[in-house]
């Protein structure tokens, strides 16, 4: 068989250093895998905080396969996530790795305001399953309903959890002086695609006199919200299966919250405009959106990039052109959010960041008070 021809200016250094980088994907591509496995089978957690221990103590404290616990050492020892000593044939998990790498506490490694390993690998598995149907979308447009998710919303729900009880209450409200005050005294607050409600879970326990609504259009969110609501015991919290873009509510609310949520709305114009007109005059809008530029040029060097611009595709711009939408994408960048809420009606408008969250974007958005 002929080879292709190459072009005069091909680069054999080039060709090499990118089949490097190619090469290194199967690496990564089977960590991420045997991360996933090590979560679900706690084996994770059987190695953090151990001491130097063989394949067959590992296997035995997990209560797992030997042979299946040996060749997934392997595959993580090749991977420097644990260190091998061949001398006895031990490995260890480093409590650095550990920190990323074991569930719940804490779900994100500390200061990188960014999800740990564990949630890599489910989310590569549940992504997976929904690939091909975005792969048709490439072909026929359209989009991914809710519906094909599976589990994903739990999974963020869980995620989200983790990521708001580390950094809400610390390093996000501290941004805006004046709103802990305010809720102190008693304020009316809503939250618009609140999800799985976390935010308002934790708000309404630490400002009793302040009264907490969350929006969601899944029913499931809006389940779990309540669940967990009802199994804390708040009364000042309430949520409602909507669609915010549909809302007819009024100079109801002193401030508004919009996390991650705006970019996955398929009318977010609209549900911009209903949020304006549902705070009180002089109220605000602290909205959380992914820190990029709306000039790809800008963000080709976000250590993230490649990652978030394939999220968006294979969800957040994908659930909201399956509903005619506008499929913003997560990475619609801060010029076009900074449009948006100027076209909906707000005044002045700040943007905050914490090194807390270093990937996200803090809007507060004013409505002017005549
Ligand atoms: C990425 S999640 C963020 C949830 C939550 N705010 C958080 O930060 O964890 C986006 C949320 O927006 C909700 N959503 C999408 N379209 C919506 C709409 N039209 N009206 C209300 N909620 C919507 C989704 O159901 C989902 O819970």
């Amino acid at each position: 068989m002929s080879q292709p021809k190459l072009p005069e200016d091909f680069d054999p250094v080039r060709a090499e250093a990118f089949g490097n980088r190619m090469e290194d994907l199967f690496n990564q591509m089977g960590l991420v895998l045997m991360l996933g496995i090590g979560r679900e089978t706690g084996l994770l957690d059987v190695l953090a905080g151990r001491q130097p221990s063989t394949s067959r103590q590992i296997a035995q404290a997990a209560g797992l396969d030997e042979r299946y616990v040996r060749e997934w050492l392997g595959c993580l020892a090749c991977g420097e996530v644990v260190a091998y000593a061949a001398e006895g044939e031990t490995f260890a998990l480093p409590g650095e790795h550990a920190a990323w790498l074991t569930g719940g506490s804490p779900g994100f490694a500390p200061g990188s305001g960014f999800p740990g390993a564990e949630w890599l690998a489910e989310t590569f598995v549940i992504l997976s399953q929904v690939q091909p149907l975005v792969t048709d979308c490439f072909r026929s447009g359209g989009g991914v309903p809710y519906s094909a998710y599976g589990r994903f919303h739990e999974l963020m729900a869980r995620d989200r959890k983790a990521f708001f009880d580390q950094i809400l209450l610390p390093a996000v409200l501290p941004l805006f002086p004046g709103w802990g005050k305010a809720m102190e005294q008693g304020a009316a607050v809503a939250d618009f695609g609140c999800g799985s409600g976390h935010v308002l879970h934790l708000l309404a326990q630490v400002y009793p006199k302040s009264n907490f609504t969350g929006y969601d259009i899944s029913p499931a969110d809006i389940d779990r919200a309540q669940a967990a609501a009802s199994r804390l015991g708040l009364v000042n919290v309430r949520f409602h299966l909507a669609d915010v873009a549909g809302l007819d509510v009024e100079r109801t609310y002193d401030y508004a919250l919009a996390f991650d949520s705006i970019h996955d709305l398929a009318h977010p114009a609209q549900a911009l405009g209903v949020i304006a007109r549902s705070l009180k005059p002089g109220g605000s809008l602290l909205m959380q959106e992914f820190a990029a530029s709306s000039r790809l040029g800008e963000n080709l060097d976000h250590p993230l990039g490649p990652w978030l611009y394939a999220q968006s595709v294979l969800y957040c711009m994908t659930v909201s052109l399956s509903q005619g939408g506008a499929g913003l994408g997560c990475m619609w960048g801060q010029e076009r959010v900074l449009a948006l809420l100027a076209a909906a009606g707000f005044d002045q408008v700040q943007v905050r960041r914490t090194e807390a969250d270093p990937y996200s974007d803090y809007f507060v958005a004013r409505v002017s008070a005549g």
